[in-house]
């Protein structure tokens, strides 16, 4: 079954051609750039910017596969969660493209689909397996009891991991998106330089990122205000350092209490060089098996929207011409 996906929840226009868990076309139009200047995503830019590359980047995801939207079975389009005028890009687009074809159109949960990158990379991971899901928006510890069966265990009660890199970046001057950028020129010389706190949450496997992004401005402010040089790969380290912390510390403690030896990371966060060191060190350590995707699917792109999208139309998950998307829904919702 050739699946036509299509992505547009934040700032990459993306459309893939599927087979199961082989991916026959990605394209992936970023609108980094752009965003750079304002140092964060601007929702009104990206839903315009979507609107002109969509029938382009779905077009190229064709040629690239070596086909025509005769040969496409069905559509599949990432619907929630995200920005909503950018979703409601893809949406649209996807429903005109459904009705025309006269195929069937597969609703995708965004951060299903991030989950889904680690099949397309691991062919032989099936679930049941625990996920540690950190992207920009979302993070979240998860079972993935089945492909469409999901368990919250714990998520952030504030801001999300992705989103604390982001923000503490920007205070440090480095650019947009600042978690790519604080990764590559964080260095490991000195944790003690600037204490930084290990924010708790009540629920044990929650996440609370707020107030080490409050530690690191107030750090940023302080030195300022004595006229002292910040050392901000140190400081970038430090942070990368705590971030990591708290979502190893929960992820291995929800694997040992629930007896999971199978461990994925997915999501734009996963991406991090020292997460992904941690989680191997670990992993290897305690005897568990660990999967994330290439840095290729890390981000937000359409192959993982059509890798998901197969077993959602197995379980019944077809949409008609009245679907909607949705800014916030849960990984779980039914
Ligand atoms: O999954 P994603 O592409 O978009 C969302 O669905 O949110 O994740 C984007 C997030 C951004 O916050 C970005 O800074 C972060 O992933 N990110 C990283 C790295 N690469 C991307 N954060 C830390 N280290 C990285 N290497």
């Amino acid at each position: 079954m050739k699946i036509l996906a299509i992505e547009s929840s934040c700032d990459e226009t993306s459309a893939a051609v599927v087979e199961g868990r082989e991916v026959l076309s990605n394209i992936i139009a970023t609108q980094i750039a752009e965003h750079k200047i304002y140092g964060g995503v601007v929702p009104e830019i990206a839903s315009r910017r979507h609107t002109e590359a969509i029938s382009a980047v779905c077009d190229e995801a064709l040629d690239s596969a070596g086909i025509t939207y005769n040969d496409i079975d069905a559509i599949a389009v990432t619907f929630a969660p995200g920005l909503i005028g950018a979703l409601l890009v893809g949406v649209n687009f996807a429903k005109g493209l459904a009705l025309s074809l006269g195929v069937p159109l597969i609703p995708v949960h965004h951060l299903r689909s991030h989950i889904a990158a680690n099949y397309i990379a691991h062919k032989e991971l099936k679930p049941p397996f625990l996920c540690l899901l950190v992207s920009g928006g979302n993070t979240v510890i998860a079972e993935v009891t089945d492909y469409t069966t999901f368990k919250i265990l714990g998520g952030t009660k504030d801001d999300a991991a992705g989103e604390c890199f982001d923000k503490t970046a920007r205070c440090m001057g480095l650019s947009y998106p600042g978690g790519v950028t604080l990764d590559k020129i964080a260095t490991k010389s000195d944790f003690n330089k600037y204490p930084l706190p290990y924010p708790k949450s009540n629920g044990e496997y929650d996440f609370s990122f707020s107030g080490l992004k409050t530690a690191v401005i107030n750090t940023i402010h302080n030195a300022h205000q004595k006229n002292e040089e910040i050392d901000v790969p140190v400081l970038a380290a430090t942070v990368r350092e705590r971030v990591c912390d708290m979502l190893i510390d929960n992820t291995f403690k929800a694997a040992e209490n629930l007896g999971y030896t199978k461990i994925a990371v997915a999501g734009g966060v996963s991406a991090n060089s020292e997460l992904r060191k941690r989680m191997a060190e670990e992993c290897e350590k305690r005897g568990l098996e660990l999967y994330y995707p290439p840095l290729s699917l890390c981000g937000d792109n359409a192959a993982m929207v059509g890798a998901q999208a197969i077993f959602e139309f197995e379980n019944g998950n077809t949409a008609g011409q009245d679907l909607n998307a949705t800014a916030t829904l849960p990984i779980d919702y039914r």
